[in-house]
């Protein structure tokens, strides 16, 4: 296999290393093409556009592959916790004991809300989206971080780390008691991270919400479901703010707002709302399916299609059987699943979605989880945003690491007006 690509234009040939990955990946590195050619090139959505070389998540879309550091999403599951995936996902390699235990004992130390922060969230209308308190109180954060703003060694950033994940948690716990007009729970110091989390949601004043290890194991597995999926549209905004040497939590912050929209982390509500609208307006599944079809229809079935899986999303199927067995042992019976299966079903057998290749993804499920789990609509993205923050932060410090990082700065093609003069106020 030739290690070169050689691309004519203008009647001269120019030669360009193709790079290969540790999975035999294989790219043109094209980072000199302008300066020896003049040329850019032109890749709307980036498809076909490597980013950056990273050392965190491989995933292979054809074969439905995802795996952190090396370790494939099913074992991952299957055997480890949210925090100890987190901390592989960071520092690339499974923490040992002592690792552990110093990661938590800091997720603990940081567990509580500096108290004037917590007045930030008088700031906000009671009906004030999550995501818009979670984005702007993790940069309200940072202000009470003055010595993380410059992270020079690993121990800072594990210390950030760690503020950031336990912290966030706590956040969002707040911003859903908030908006309910219920008082804010502190974190206690015996529980782990998923139970904590629990309980600062649905504790009340003298009544303690006890969670349950089976609730307690489905957010585990929720939280590592979502850790990280590499180039992703938010994890490319925390890079992109990171290249510019933002702060960690900056840089977080702009990716909870890459991830509000409803084509990224906003899927898992579209989801349950579509479901909503199939239940309340009483149309059957194929019919909703055949006006996704119509010519010229806007409307996606929200759930289905990935950029990267064209096979399966591994974390839907994992997500799939969970939420399975979890509804089977809670005794609940979800009028919204069994639209979901039927929808499934329809979709899977439809030419349309198989031509184009258009599974179910993790938001087709996770959604059913969560609600059964008892967590609102209204938190469903947050709840993504927690489990994505350990991705976010190792794509940060891969960028912070590596010395010959620059600034990320995209080129374009300019298809607007040619010059034109301009005309005074009177004359238009
Ligand atoms: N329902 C109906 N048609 C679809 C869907 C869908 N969910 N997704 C793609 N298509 C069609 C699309 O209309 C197009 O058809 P045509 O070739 O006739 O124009 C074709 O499939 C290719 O679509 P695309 O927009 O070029 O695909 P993409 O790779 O740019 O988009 C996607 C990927 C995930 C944004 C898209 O599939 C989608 O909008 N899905 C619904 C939203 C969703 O579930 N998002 C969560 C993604 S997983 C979580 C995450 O990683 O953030």
């Amino acid at each position: 296999m030739s290690h070169t690509c050689r691309i004519e234009l203008d009647g001269k040939s120019h030669e360009f290393p193709v790079v290969k990955g540790t999975e035999n990946e294989l790219a043109i590195d094209i980072s000199t093409l302008r300066d020896r050619t003049g040329y850019i090139t032109l890749d709307d959505g980036y498809g076909n556009t490597g980013s950056c070389k990273s050392a965190i998540t491989y995933i292979d879309g054809d074969q439905g592959i995802l795996r952190y550091r090396g370790i494939p999403i099913e074992q991952l599951a299957e055997n480890s916790s949210f925090v100890e995936t987190a901390q592989l996902v960071i520092w690339g390699k499974l923490p040992s004991p002592a690792d552990r235990d110093r990661f938590s004992a800091l997720l603990t130390q940081n567990q509580m809300m500096h108290e004037s922060l917590r007045n930030h969230f008088h700031g906000f209308p009671p009906n004030a989206h999550p995501m818009a308190i979670l984005s702007a109180m993790l940069n309200a954060m940072s202000c009470y971080e003055p010595e993380m703003m410059e992270i020079d060694d690993d121990q800072t950033l594990e210390r950030a780390a760690a503020r950031i994940i336990s912290k966030v948690r706590t956040v969002a716990a707040a911003s859903y008691k908030m908006s309910v007009g219920q008082p804010l729970i502190y974190p206690r110091t015996d529980y782990k991270y998923c139970e904590n989390f629990l309980h600062m949601m649905f504790s009340i004043p003298y009544k303690d919400y006890e969670p349950t290890p089976e609730v307690a194991r489905a957010l585990n597995l929720f939280l590592i479901l979502h850790a990280d999926h590499e180039q992703n549209c938010s994890t490319s905004t925390v890079r992109m703010v990171a290249s510019s040497q933002a702060n960690v939590f900056a840089s977080c912050a702009a990716g909870v707002c890459a991830l509000w929209g409803p084509l990224h982390g906003g899927a898992n509500v579209a989801v349950i709302e579509m479901l909503e609208f199939i239940r309340q307006s009483g149309m059957s599944v194929a019919d909703y399916v055949s006006r996704v079809k119509a010519k010229d229809s806007k409307l996606r079935l929200m759930g289905f299609g990935h950029r990267v899986y064209k096979n399966f999303d591994p974390r839907s199927k994992i997500l799939k059987m969970a939420a399975d067995q979890m509804l089977a042992k809670m005794n609940i019976n979800d009028p919204l699943l069994e639209i979901a299966g039927q929808l499934e079903q329809v979709a899977l057998s439809d030419p349309y979605f198989i031509e184009r290749k258009l599974y179910p993804n993790v938001d087709f499920y996770s959604g059913t989880i969560l609600r059964a789990m008892g967590i609102p609509v209204s938190m469903f993205t947050v709840m993504f945003a927690m489990g994505r923050l350990p991705g976010w932060i190792a794509n940060w410090k891969e960028i912070h690491d590596d010395p010959k990082s620059r600034i990320y700065r995209p080129r374009q093609v300019y298809v607007g007006n040619t010059i034109q003069g301009f005309v005074p106020k009177h004359l238009r």
